[in-house]
């Protein structure tokens, strides 16, 4: 008799996992002049529409959009994960010079920052409901972003649910596309997991296109987050760094 052992499966052989890509909108909100929505587009079945050839949507978009009054050369700087954002409305007013975008997937928290926006009269400032990966790579003009801040994002601590991490390469390469030129740009860094921050150092280190600028960083500005502030009350650590993008 004979047995019949199945060859072990190539990995080459399985079809790559690809993510469809959807058609994406800016829209204003329709309350506060402080909030924008980047919303996938609907059919009338309110299925998501996939772009034709399931590449990215690039849009032909200007931060002029945000800001129609922007002077030349202002700095235009963008926060991964705002939160609540309370970094935001601090540090926006601590620089009336510059232009921010905080970006937060969740509709409730991006309106609650939109709307202290509104409240402390943040001329400078906009909240971003939305993708912080697909508006960088979709939306933002190359070479225009002068900083960008990522504090506390979600661990996802699970070994399995790593891959949810907005901190990879493809989303670094996104803000190296994003980046202004001159060796300038940096990227504030902030962990409350050691893990993922030293997967983050690992990273930073093997990109050619980062250096690291500073370990054990202070909040930036003296600032610090919604999350940062509740972790330090329960006495746990926080690791800083900010690197910069050479371009
Ligand atoms: C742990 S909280 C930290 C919030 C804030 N940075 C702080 O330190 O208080 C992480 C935030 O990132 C947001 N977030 C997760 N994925 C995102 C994405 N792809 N784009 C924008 N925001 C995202 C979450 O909704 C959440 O509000």
């Amino acid at each position: 008799m004979t047995v019949h052992i199945p060859a072990p499966e190539d990995p080459s052989d399985k079809p790559a996992r690809t993510r469809i890509e959807f058609r994406h909108q800016l829209q204003d909100d329709k309350e506060l002049p402080t909030v924008r929505h980047l919303v996938n587009l609907f059919d009338e079945n309110k299925k998501p529409i996939p772009t034709a050839d399931n590449l990215p949507d690039k849009k032909k978009w200007s931060w002029t959009d945000f800001w129609p009054d922007l002077p030349e050369g202002a700095p235009i700087e963008v926060e991964i994960g705002a939160g609540k954002g309370n970094f935001m409305v601090e540090y926006a007013l601590k620089r009336p010079e510059l232009r921010f975008v905080g970006i937060e997937i969740e509709p409730k928290y991006a309106k609650y920052g939109g709307s202290r926006l509104f409240r402390n009269h943040v001329p400078n400032a906009v909240s971003l409901r939305g993708d912080a990966f697909l508006f960088l790579r979709d939306y933002v003009p190359e070479n225009s972003v002068s900083a960008f801040h990522m504090y506390q994002p979600d661990p996802w601590p699970k070994e399995r649910q790593r891959r949810r991490r907005l901190l990879r390469p493809e989303f670094l390469d996104a803000l190296f596309r994003a980046a202004k030129p001159g060796n300038e740009t940096l990227f504030y860094w902030s962990t409350d997991f050691k893990e993922y921050d030293e997967r983050a150092q690992e990273m930073f280190a093997e990109t050619p296109f980062l250096e690291l600028v500073q370990s054990d960083a202070p909040p930036t500005w003296g600032i610090m987050t919604n999350f940062e502030k509740k972790y330090r009350l329960e006495g746990r650590p926080i690791y800083r760094s900010v690197v910069r993008f050479l371009k």
